[in-house]
């Protein structure tokens, strides 16, 4: 994402060549890539890696795109009113997320050698009294930043960089380790039905090319082991009393709705990553009656598939109304003493300093 944390665009680059020279040869990978639609972008911020001329550790202007905006800062916000104008690199991905169907997640960084995970902003409705801002899916996303950093060469040891902060188990809630606004997890998990984690990759944000097979090394089980996460939970199709799909119906897991719901996209399908367990799920075309449904959810993510669960309404030709998310900061509406959360300045500083040093 940023132009000058380069590893993950060559891990990415080895992840494409793995996978096609291994497809027919490995067995998981082939029945991975059967069972699985992987869509992989190297690069978001091509012009700030070119400003980027020579390797550097720490932060440079290639973070930032040629008109100097932050892309990570430059999405949509569930919290806060985001002021920064959209840019065309960030335009083409959301283009992209709307267009597909996008269930799990990551974008690529280095400066720092953590798992981290939505939310990265908050306000009084998500955050807790100890800084953490909570999703109602906390729990699956714990389980996919361990999936991660478990099965990466070191992530899982949680020691950070230097002397600098430390990550138990690898892994950190986003707004925990510091608060930003804009980011792309944020919006993918609100707006993009996705499931989406931050992975920081390397201490040093630009290392010598002499590195790079060792980063691929490193990372390669983690990646595989991530993608397959993507087949966690519960999935189908909702149709009519003729089979015939139902697009924009509102299918959602009791007790953990989304502030923007969860709806199936053009066939009718819908996703829903979830831990083991039991579950009623609730299908909706609103001015009908929702049908709820209990399943009893296993992980079969070694047999690349989700638990199936149609839903099928009785009526024939019932349409559920495409209703778009607003771009607007929908979190804004439920919470109250938003003033409650806001930092100090003495806190905005420090984060501003630590900013500056990892991303
Ligand atoms: C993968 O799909 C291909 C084409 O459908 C099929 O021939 C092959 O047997 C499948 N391989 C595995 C391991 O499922
Ligand atoms: C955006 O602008 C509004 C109005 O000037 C301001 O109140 C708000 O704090 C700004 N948002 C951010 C995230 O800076
Ligand atoms: C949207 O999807 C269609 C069909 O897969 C594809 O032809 C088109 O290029 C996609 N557009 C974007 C912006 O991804
Ligand atoms: C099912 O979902 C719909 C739409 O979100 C909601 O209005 C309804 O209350 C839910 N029903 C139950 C029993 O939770
Ligand atoms: C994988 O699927 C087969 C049937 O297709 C089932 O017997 C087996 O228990 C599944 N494995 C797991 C780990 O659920
Ligand atoms: C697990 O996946 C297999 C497909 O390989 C499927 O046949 C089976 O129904 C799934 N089992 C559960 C419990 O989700
Ligand atoms: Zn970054």
């Amino acid at each position: 994402m940023h132009g000058d944390e380069t590893v993950g665009r060559e891990i990415l680059l080895h992840l494409i060549d793995f996978l096609v020279t291994s497809y027919g040869h490995d067995p998981v990978i082939t029945r991975l890539l059967n069972n699985t639609r992987i869509h992989i972008m190297p690069t978001m911020n091509p012009d700030g890696f070119e400003a980027t001329k020579v390797p550097d550790c720490y932060y440079t202007r290639g973070r930032y795109n040629k008109n100097g905006e932050d892309l990570n800062r430059n999405f949509p916000d569930a919290f806060e009113k985001n002021n920064a104008s959209i840019q065309p690199e960030t335009q083409a991905v959301m283009n992209w997320i709307k267009n597909e169907t996008f269930v799990l997640s990551a974008n690529l960084h280095g400066g720092a050698l953590v798992a981290s995970y939505t939310f990265d902003n908050g306000n009084s409705v998500t955050i807790s009294s100890k800084g953490y801002s909570r999703s109602p899916d906390d729990d699956v996303f714990i389980h996919l930043a361990k999936t991660y950093s478990s099965n990466h060469a070191s992530m899982y040891k949680g020691t950070g960089c230097d002397n600098r902060q430390s990550f138990p188990e690898g892994i950190t809630n986003g707004y925990s380790w510091y608060q930003l606004e804009g980011g792309m997890q944020d919006y993918n998990y609100v707006w993009g039905q996705c499931f989406e984690i931050t992975l920081e990759l390397s201490c040093c944000k630009y290392p010598p090319a002499d590195q790079l097979e060792k980063f691929w090394r490193d990372n390669k089980v983690a990646l595989i082991e991530y993608i397959k996460q993507v087949h966690l939970g519960v999935k189908g199709q909702v149709m009519d009393r003729n089979g015939n799909p139902i697009p924009n119906a509102i299918v959602e897991a009791k007790g953990r709705p989304h502030v923007c719901p969860y709806r199936t996209n053009e066939h009718g399908e819908y996703f829903l990553l979830l831990l083991p367990g039991t579950y009623v799920i609730n299908a909706t075309v609103p001015g009908y009656k929702s049908i709820l449904k209990t399943v009893e959810i296993t992980d079969n993510t070694s047999n690349f598939s989700a638990l199936k669960q149609d839903f099928s309404f009785s009526e024939v030709s019932i349409r559920s109304r495409a209703a778009s998310c607003p771009k607007t900061p929908l979190y804004q509406q439920l919470g109250r003493a938003s003033a409650a959360v806001k930092p100090t300045l003495h806190i905005l500083v420090l984060m501003t300093v630590v900013l500056a040093i990892f991303k």
